[in-house]
């Protein structure tokens, strides 16, 4: 018996997919990647942007065409878009055998067991896993105007320090080297005292972690106990994902950012000077309602001015349920895209031009592919490194010197 899940959105996403899929594992079902052979099919999606729930519709019309031919097989759909959107998948797609939300997603063995024959054949097996995401808190209070979060995953809730550190100590313990700590605003963890600063000595204190890395940060909550920590911690991680948005005020302020261009710009240089190889990356909307020519050039030249390692940038996507809905969606498609390229590409000269400090530097590299001989992995900064090798060094930290640098990432040869 066989399941496949299909994951779009956030690591948080992944996260959860991955819980889904070590409790099916447990069940005695092998995992697929080809759905056309799976007796179980998951979905979960994502709400963020409408383009993502237009994949997640995509992908329902080629599964009802499986399950016309197959009508055994089970298919589910979890996630964002089932939290806010599951009448209307209910009516859309009835060959769906159910719908669960991601604010209820711990909830999926109760629901599948309805489904299959439920005893777990398997106990958890302690698979050695280099890499480990763990949610430290779910939901989001912030209430950004555009963004659908708060709705789909609900108010924010940290999870009690005690257990993230146990699930911590026991996935180091059976391999692994590097851990992602997982929130919408990973700044304002707090679970009865324990803040986020606290959070990070708890964990990195794991003998046999060698990295720790966390995101998603909101720069009204970074605080100087945190820059001092990462500074200070060698095994976190020399990387920083800090959201601009926009860098108009008048914008940000239609957003609900709570911080205005100016303190953002002064948290940036002040991590700079305290970190000096911290890599900074950000997310960016173009075409927010009454988003002008003059407030997108803000932006444009903020991205000059901070020099990100690396910029997510997204055209504004009206959602349902958030404040921002009351705005008139008033810039054109074509001006979105035209300014989101416009962007893009300064991003991409301005990263280009920042990772080429590496070159003839060595960096220190956690292998996590290997393929054609080809060895990819990630620097502390969390950029992308190739070189060349014999043999696959999955899981080992490795010296690499670095001979050429692109905009999103690194390549040379190891040193042995
Ligand atoms: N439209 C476009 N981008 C959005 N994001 C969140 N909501 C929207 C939306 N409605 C972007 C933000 C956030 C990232 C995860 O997704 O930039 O930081
Ligand atoms: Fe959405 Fe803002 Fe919360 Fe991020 S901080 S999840 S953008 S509401």
């Amino acid at each position: 018996m066989k399941f496949f899940i299909e994951t779009i959105g956030c690591q948080m996403n992944v996260n959860d997919s991955d819980d889904i899929s070590e409790y099916l594992s447990s069940c005695g079902y092998e995992k697929t990647t080809d759905y056309l052979k799976a007796d179980i099919v998951v979905l979960n999606t994502c709400s963020v942007r409408f383009s993502a729930e237009h994949k997640a519709y995509s992908f329902l019309g080629r599964l009802k065409e499986y399950k016309e031919q197959n009508p055994n097989v089970i298919i589910g759909v979890v996630g964002c878009m089932a939290q806010y959107a599951y009448k209307e998948i209910k009516k859309k797609c009835p060959f769906v055998d159910f719908v669960l939300g991601a604010k209820n997603i711990q909830n999926f063995p109760e629901i599948i067991n309805k489904f299959i024959d439920s005893k777990q054949t398997k106990h958890k097996t302690a698979k050695k896993e280099t890499f480990k995401y763990i949610t430290i808190a779910r939901g989001c209070s912030n209430f950004c105007t555009y963004c659908i979060v708060p709705f789909v995953r609900g108010q924010e809730v940290s999870i009690d320090s005690d257990k993230i550190y146990s699930f911590a100590k026991e996935a180091v313990d059976n391999g692994t080297k590097e851990i992602t700590l997982l929130g919408q605003n990973v700044n304002s963890y707090d679970f009865n005292g324990t803040n986020f600063t606290k959070l990070i000595q708890k964990i990195s204190s794991i003998s046999g972690l060698e990295r720790l890395r966390f995101m998603t940060n909101h720069p009204k909550d970074l605080s100087d106990e945190l820059i001092n920590e990462i500074a200070r911690n060698n095994k976190v991680c020399k990387h920083i994902h800090l959201p601009l948005q926009s860098a108009s005020d008048r914008i940000l302020k239609l957003m609900n950012r709570k911080y205005t261009y100016e303190q953002y710009k002064e948290l940036v240089f002040k991590i700079k000077n305290k970190i000096p190889d911290i890599n900074i990356t950000s997310d960016i909307i173009v075409g927010f309602p009454t988003e002008t020519d003059d407030d997108f050039k803000k932006t444009f030249l903020a991205a000059k001015e901070l020099k990100f390692g690396g910029l997510f940038i997204f055209k504004y996507s009206p959602r349902p349920k958030t404040f921002a809905l009351q705005f008139n969606d008033d810039v054109s498609v074509e001006i979105k895209q035209k300014r989101l390229y416009e962007l893009l590409e300064e991003s991409n000269i301005i990263s280009k031009k920042i990772n080429s400090n590496y070159i003839n530097k060595k960096v220190d590299v956690l292998v996590e592919s290997f393929q054609d001989n080809i060895c990819c992995g990630r620097n502390s900064q969390n950029l992308k490194v190739f070189f060349p090798a014999e043999q696959n060094l999955n899981g080992k930290i490795v010296k690499v010197n670095i001979n050429n640098a692109l905009a999103n990432s690194l390549s040379g040869n190891m040193i042995v």
